[in-house]
């Protein structure tokens, strides 16, 4: 879309079809995530929850890659010689699109990893709400293969996502993973061929418009905080989500979805969404 073309050095904005399409745009370095890079996602994150053409967002990456992580020279070599305090307002602002703003984007999110996705790639990789990769994508945590342990959140999205000792067999021996184990173990949705991977996100991404954006994200927000909360804390917050999401919503969703089973008889809620 017009709006946005030429808007951003580093990353490439399109909207179509009500899916704002975000791909990291720094092919020759892999889309390795630099500071300019994680400061222009912000402001791209933060414009398309404004725009009302854009209902679900896919993030992925120009090239062969989705993201080679964290941008070893200029994210870490070129800061160590800085101060301090530029290093932590680096990583601040890595921080900020990559989980603080994308984990609870108030829209949608899929990741479509098109290919290469290392390190730090991890953290908005997870950040994404649902996730689909070329079964060709090569993954790997390979920051002990150059000296340091997983930062950022890295470690936690593999702790949030697959399971106990494949989070540390990828941790700890740096190996890398395809789209097709990636998927088998949970780290990202499903894996297709990469000829098939946009049709299969568009898909993906139509099943999220059909629905009603307000309890979508009540739902999407409800669980993401929920693994952290006891089971009466849970009691209060779920709850105060679905009341949330009936005040907020102003189509009205759950009398229309009630009305349509139970007096018009037109759906079965287990098979389909309501017509909205
Ligand atoms: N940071 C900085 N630059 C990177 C980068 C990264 N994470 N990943 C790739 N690049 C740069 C390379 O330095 C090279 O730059 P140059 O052309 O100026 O020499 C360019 O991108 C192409 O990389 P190259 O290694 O030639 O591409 P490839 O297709 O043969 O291999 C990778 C791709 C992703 C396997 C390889 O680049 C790699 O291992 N990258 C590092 C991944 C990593 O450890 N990320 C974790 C960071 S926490």
């Amino acid at each position: 879309m017009a709006q946005y073309e030429g808007r951003w050095k580093t990353v490439k904005v399109s909207v179509e079809d009500s899916i704002a399409w975000v791909t990291l745009n720094r092919p020759e370095k892999r889309n390795a995530m630099n500071p300019t890079l994680n400061t222009e996602m912000r402001e791209v994150l933060e414009e398309i929850e404004l725009d009302e053409a854009a209902q679900v967002l896919v993030l992925t990456g120009a090239g062969d890659s989705w993201s080679a992580g964290m941008d070893l020279k200029e994210y870490f070599r070129e800061t160590d010689a800085k101060p301090e305090i530029f290093e932590l307002r680096v990583r601040r602002d890595a921080c900020d699109w990559q989980w603080k703003i994308l984990r609870m984007y108030s829209k949608p999110t899929i990741a479509m990893v098109n290919g290469w996705c290392f390190g730090g790639a991890f953290t908005p990789l997870v950040a994404c709400d649902l996730a689909i990769a070329a079964n060709e994508a090569v993954f790997g945590l390979s920051e002990i293969n150059w000296g340091i342990p997983p930062g950022n959140l890295v470690s936690k999205a593999m702790a949030d996502t697959v399971g106990h000792r494949q989070a540390l067999y990828y941790i700890m021996t740096g190996e890398t993973f395809t789209g097709v184990e990636a998927a088998a173990m949970g780290l990202v949705n499903k894996s297709v061929p990469r000829d098939q991977l946009r049709a299969a996100t568009i898909e993906l991404a139509q099943k999220l418009l059909v629905k009603n954006p307000v309890p979508l994200r009540a739902a999407k927000h409800g669980f993401k905080r929920c693994r952290e909360l006891t089971w009466e804390q849970n009691e209060d917050y779920l709850y105060a989500k679905v009341d949330q999401a009936r005040q907020r919503d102003r189509e009205g969703g759950r009398e229309k979805g009630l009305k349509q089973f139970l007096d018009e008889k037109s759906i079965k809620p287990g098979l389909q969404t309501y017509k909205r």
